[in-house]
This record gives structure tokens, sequence and C-alpha cells, in this order.
């Protein structure tokens, strides 16, 4: 059903585990497409990847530069990306006032702004009744509860839900759904080695055990706000 995926943060974390799990799930999947900042990163998942699709292609794009958002808007569409995965997000860690603007802005720009506007444009091209999935990935402490130190990111994240349960009812007779995978604690880079979710005997999931949750879920009807605990 799902014949071409496109993954936003794919060079490593999530996004990564994600597309090297996509054909196991996702059988019918022929195209690829690996977006973020990082190209060397990419190209070498890329290549592990070629022998599994028939097109594997990358796209160096940094989701706080507006001109790189604008211009993914149109490689999605060329590439008619029936699945959106956007894992890309974060924010200063800290007081909010002792933060510079400008990392608050990074989190807004890359944790809300980005996949709204990818999120907007992917629907205004989709076909109703072909079937899509866009996906965002939330936060299943930072979206409904404070996170303390880590203000503007929790701000995108409760944003994230605010947006995706607002436009539910305008998608029922569409085909194409927009839903937010909400996920506790993953063992990636986002976590460093001192935080402490790390001593506080928080638990903290596998990237895999994260990633196959999300796309097991990808293929069903829904619902559209998946927690994974
Ligand atoms: N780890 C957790 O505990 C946890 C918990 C709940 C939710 N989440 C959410 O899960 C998602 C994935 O997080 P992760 O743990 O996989 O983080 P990660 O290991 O830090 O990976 C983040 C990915 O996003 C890309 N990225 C970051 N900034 C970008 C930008 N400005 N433009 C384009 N790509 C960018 C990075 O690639 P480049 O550096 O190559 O650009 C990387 O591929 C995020 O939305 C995060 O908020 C994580």
């Amino acid at each position: 059903m799902f014949k071409s995926v496109v993954i936003i943060g794919a060079s490593r974390g999530l996004g990564k585990a994600l597309s090297f799990f996509i054909k196991e799930h996702l059988p019918g999947a022929k195209q690829i497409l690996l977006v973020s900042r990082k190209i060397d990163l990419l190209t070498a998942n890329a290549e592990k990847l070629k022998a599994q699709f028939e097109e594997v292609k990358t796209i160096k794009a940094d989701m706080s530069m507006s001109a790189d958002v604008f211009d993914l808007t149109h490689a999605i569409k060329s590439f008619n990306a029936d699945i959106v995965i956007y894992s890309a997000g974060g924010g200063p860690y800290g007081e909010f006032v002792k933060k510079d603007w400008k990392d608050h802005q990074w989190a807004i720009d890359v944790g809300l702004k980005a996949p709204m506007q990818l999120l907007h444009s992917w629907l205004s091209f989709r076909n109703p009744t072909e079937a899509g999935r866009f996906i965002i990935v939330g936060s299943r402490i930072a979206e409904s509860s404070p996170d303390f130190s880590a203000s503007s990111y929790a701000a995108t994240k409760h944003g994230l839900v605010g947006l995706l349960s607002s436009i539910q009812p305008e998608l029922l007779k569409n085909n194409n759904k927009a839903w937010l995978f909400s996920p506790g604690y993953i063992d990636t880079e986002m976590l460093p080695p001192n935080a402490s979710a790390r001593h506080n005997g928080a638990k903290i999931m596998s990237v895999e055990t994260a990633a196959q949750a999300l796309l097991r879920w990808v293929k069903k009807d829904g619902p559209w706000h998946r927690i994974l605990n």
C-alpha cells in the first residue's frame, strides 16, 4: 500500500532505526528518501539500504532554515511520498531566560514550524483517495507535563498535540492521515550520559523498540495518537 517513504532526521537515533526497519514492516515500500543535516551519515546509511529498495535518495537539509524547509516541500511532492516521518527535534537545556533567544527560536523552528509547514504542503498535494500517513514524533513526557529546563522543547511538543488533535475532524474523510507518535525515553544521543533519566531509574527503551512500535502502528487505521511507555 505504501510505496514511497520520507524520513526527516534519518541520520541518527530513531529516524535511522526507522529506515532500517521500513522494509520489514512495509514490504511494499520501493523508494526511500533520507533527510538531515549530516550528509556523510545519510550517505553511509543509504549505502546499507540500497539492496532493500529500488531507489534510495538523500537530501542534506537543515529544518531550522526556511529555505531548506521550502525546498523540502517540493522534494517531498516530487517524491510523491505516501509516508513522511518527521523525527527531528530538540532545544536548549537550562533556565529559560538564561538561554539565548536564538536557541529557543531553533527549537520552535525545528520542532514545530518545519513539521507544520511540511504537513500543510503534503496535505495540499495528496489525493484524498490514496492512503498516506504523515507522522510527527512528539514526546510522551514533554507534551503532557512540564519539562523543567527544557521549556521551549516542551512548548514544541505541547504544540504538536494542539495541532494534530485540532485537525483530526478535517481528515475523517481523507485517506491521508496526520498522526503523532509520542515515546517515552529512548536510548539515543538526545539523552546525554549525564541526563537525569539515565540516573533516576526511569525506563529507557531501545531505539529498535521505539522504531518497531511506530511502524507496527503506522500500518493500522489509528488511533491518531500513539503513546509508547
Ligand atoms: N531520545 C529520547 O529520549 C526521546 C524521547 C521522546 C521523544 N523523542 C523525540 O524523538 C525524535 C528523535 O529523537 P532522537 O532521540 O532520535 O534524537 P537524535 O538521536 O539526536 O537524532 C535526531 C535526528 O534529527 C536530525 N536533526 C536534528 N536537528 C535537525 C535539523 N535542524 N534539521 C534536520 N535534521 C535535524 C539529526 O540529524 P543531523 O544531525 O544529521 O541533522 C538526527 O538524525 C525527536 O523528535 C525527539 O524529540 C526522543
